[in-house]
């Protein structure tokens, strides 16, 4: 089972064995407010969408919708559900590393108020993903179209923060080696995934898709991430999180469904770690500048480069720039102006005569890069 913690056990700063991998139980903000500054790597919410169902909804049969009318779900107005919305995602800005991203999901009801609130707080928007569903419910009247598909925003901290996790890469090679695409596919959670009571009624009214938490896990963190779920559930973030070797955070008030995310999770089987290494490539990897070069001693001022062919050459200056024919700049700007081209890769263009061949300063590049993951 996984570990269970009331919230008045629970006090700010706590050392993180104690409250990782487990589900706290009570309010999320109170228990948002507990937790430390910039502690967790990613977020996923999935909170009350404010359904405002108006009465009981039929099919044409006259049987009866299962619907979302729990009372979690319900607020007395608009202004009291972005009063709410404000409060949890201030709280869960604060204990966001300052790399990590947040992801909320939601439908036409609550997903307009929540991203304005998220762009007043300072989260940077940098998607809006639409899940399109395979099986979506039908619209019973006939007075609307049908609504097929929910929408998640996928949120920086703020918008400087760039070095946040995108395992780009991986995901393309995942989809056929074509970029994956903002509109993902995916069926409702149905089937054996779908938990049940001994009443054969579902145990949580709106079950996410563990294809669906998979894919955002896969495309925003990293094996040993911490990942924090404000609206826990029946424990799907838990259980994907679980299973792809990450750590979760869950809050949850209603004790049925910790119960039932207790029992889930305690199934799961992590894969192992050569199943879970992510594929990475070349805008994964760490930005070195032709400076850090200098700086390392890798390359002198006063050192010529040339290109491959000793056709063009230029200086290494002292602050990090090339210079040539009266000219000077970056390597990619002083490549593309010997060459005349618009545009140079400076770090396969630009090479070191090493005493017996010239080659490419890219492989100074990579000297630095492995330096760097060695203090990782
Ligand atoms: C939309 S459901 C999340 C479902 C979940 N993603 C899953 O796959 O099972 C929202 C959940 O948030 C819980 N909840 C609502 N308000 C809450 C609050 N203020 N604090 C903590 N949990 C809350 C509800 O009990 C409900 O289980």
């Amino acid at each position: 089972m996984a570990a269970v913690l009331p919230l008045a056990d629970l006090k700010r700063q706590v050392r993180p064995d104690t409250w990782l991998n487990s589900i706290i139980k009570g309010d999320c903000v109170a228990a948002l407010e507990a937790l430390p500054d910039h502690s967790v790597d990613a977020i996923f919410a999935d909170p009350p969408y404010n359904l405002q169902l108006g009465g009981t909804l039929h099919r044409p049969d006259q049987s009866l919708v299962d619907a979302v009318d729990d009372e979690w779900d319900q607020f007395a107005s608009f202004e009291m559900y972005d009063v709410f919305t404000r409060a949890w995602l201030l709280a869960c800005r604060r204990v966001l590393k300052p790399h990590g991203t947040i992801w909320v999901i939601g439908s036409y009801h609550n997903i307009f108020r929540v991203g304005a609130i998220m762009q007043d707080l300072n989260f940077w928007l940098l998607n809006d993903i639409v899940w399109r569903k395979v099986n979506p419910m039908p619209n019973f009247k006939g007075r609307r179209f049908q609504n097929a598909h929910e929408t998640m925003i996928w949120a920086s901290r703020d918008a400087k923060a760039k070095g946040y996790t995108f395992n780009y890469d991986a995901l393309k090679a995942s989809n056929d080696d074509v970029q994956m695409r903002s509109d993902w596919l995916f069926p409702i959670c149905s089937g054996n995934e779908r938990l049940k009571g001994e009443d054969g009624k579902k145990v949580h009214p709106t079950q996410k898709p563990e294809a669906l938490l998979a894919r955002v896990i896969m495309a925003s963190t990293k094996p040993g991430d911490v990942i924090l779920d404000p609206f826990f559930g029946s424990g799907t973030t838990g259980a994907v999180a679980k299973r792809l070797g990450r750590n979760f955070v869950g809050i949850e008030r209603e004790q049925d469904y910790i119960d039932a995310a207790s029992a889930r999770i305690a199934s799961v089987e992590p894969l192992g770690k050569a199943e879970l290494t992510v594929m990475t490539g070349k805008k994964a990897e760490p930005r070195v500048a032709f400076n850090t070069l200098v700086e390392s001693g890798l390359v002198k001022p006063g050192q010529v480069l040339t290109d491959a062919r000793r056709r063009h050459s230029a200086i290494i200056r002292a602050d990090g720039t090339l210079a040539a024919g009266g000219e000077a700049g970056s390597i990619h700007r002083l490549g593309a102006k010997v060459q005349g081209l618009d545009a140079c890769n400076g770090w396969t263009f630009w090479h070191f005569d090493d005493g017996q061949s010239l080659r490419p300063i890219d492989e100074l590049r990579s000297v630095i890069r492995n330096d760097m993951a060695k203090l990782d």
